[in-house]
């Protein structure tokens, strides 16, 4: 093997982030971990210089870009699909696909070709899954192939129908110390990072302080390793209200239909195009059927 060079663009990968855990321990100056949900080229593309470290290509795009009710009905394909358009747009941060639901609750051999699909053909670094204790050996066995796992333990929201709801998860000493032993187990099977969601802040809290690999909270409180939010929840681009842990920083839904409503009533009016928006016959040409079309 050649030796690579070093990147030096302050490329985002997987042992960084684990070491960033480490040397923050060491280090109060060093920030937290930033990510944000991404399913399309020109979000990825605009997170990306904007400097997030990961994008998640998460299955919420089911609910906030498909419409769906829920993260269910997400199939692999439309998944693989979403993640590579991401891919394209990312070059610094770490791109990490979500593997939706029914891709890898079945047979293990099975997950396990599902998760090598977004690496070999979408182009991601890493994948996420849900669940704690019961997904050890899957964990195990796709970090033995080379496959950097992201762990999700609270409120996993593919679990829906079973949990009745979404809930915040681990309010009871049992059901708290449920969530411990599943970040416990997860860090164990090797994963590198663990979304928390859903938890009391006081949780999630010991959950950072007793795993080594870094805790990425979605209202868990701000004492966890880094945060994460649905890009629609965080740009008021969903229909619902949103969590009170989804702090809306612009009102993007507002925007478009502002912008919609004025290019109606332009057209409408006959304002739109101007004549600086058309093109013209040049002089010369006057008469031809075909007009050379420059933009
Ligand atoms: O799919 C998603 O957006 C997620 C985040 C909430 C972590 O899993």
């Amino acid at each position: 093997m050649s030796i690579l060079p070093n990147q030096g663009y302050g490329k985002v990968t997987v042992p960084d982030l684990v070491q960033r855990k480490s040397l923050s321990a060491a280090n109060s100056a060093n920030k937290k971990i930033t990510c944000l949900t991404a399913y399309d080229y020109p979000s990825a593309r605009l997170m990306d210089e904007a400097g997030v470290d990961v994008v998640l290509v998460g299955d919420s795009v089911a609910m906030v870009e498909l419409g769906y009710d829920s993260t269910l009905p997400l199939t692999l394909d439309e998944a693989l699909h979403h993640t590579k358009a991401v891919r394209r747009g990312v070059k610094r941060a770490l791109v990490v696909a979500d593997m939706p639901y029914g891709s890898y609750h079945g047979d293990i051999n099975e997950a396990i070709r599902n998760a090598m699909r977004f690496v070999k053909e979408a182009g991601a670094e890493a994948v996420k899954l849900e669940g704690g204790e019961r997904r050890l050996e899957l964990i195990e066995r796709l970090t033995e192939a080379e496959i950097p796992v992201m762990g999700h333990v609270g409120l996993t929201p593919q679990s829906v129908n079973a949990l009745g709801g979404y809930r915040v998860q681990g309010k009871t000493p049992g059901t708290a110390e449920q969530l411990l032993r599943d970040a416990r187990a997860v860090e164990a099977a090797g994963a590198f990072a663990i979304v928390l969601e859903a938890i009391p802040r006081e949780l999630a809290a010991e959950i950072t302080q007793a795993v080594r690999v870094p805790t990425i909270g979605i209202g868990a409180g701000p004492d966890c390793d880094g945060q994460i939010l649905v890009l629609h929840d965080m740009l008021g681009l969903t229909f619902q209200d949103a969590p009170k842990f989804a702090r809306r920083y612009a009102n993007v839904g507002e925007i478009i239909s502002s912008a919609v409503r004025e290019y109606r009533a332009d057209v409408q009016d006959g304002k739109f195009p101007s004549d600086a928006e058309s093109y013209h016959a040049p002089v010369s040409a006057k008469g031809r059927k075909t007009i050379p079309i420059a933009r």
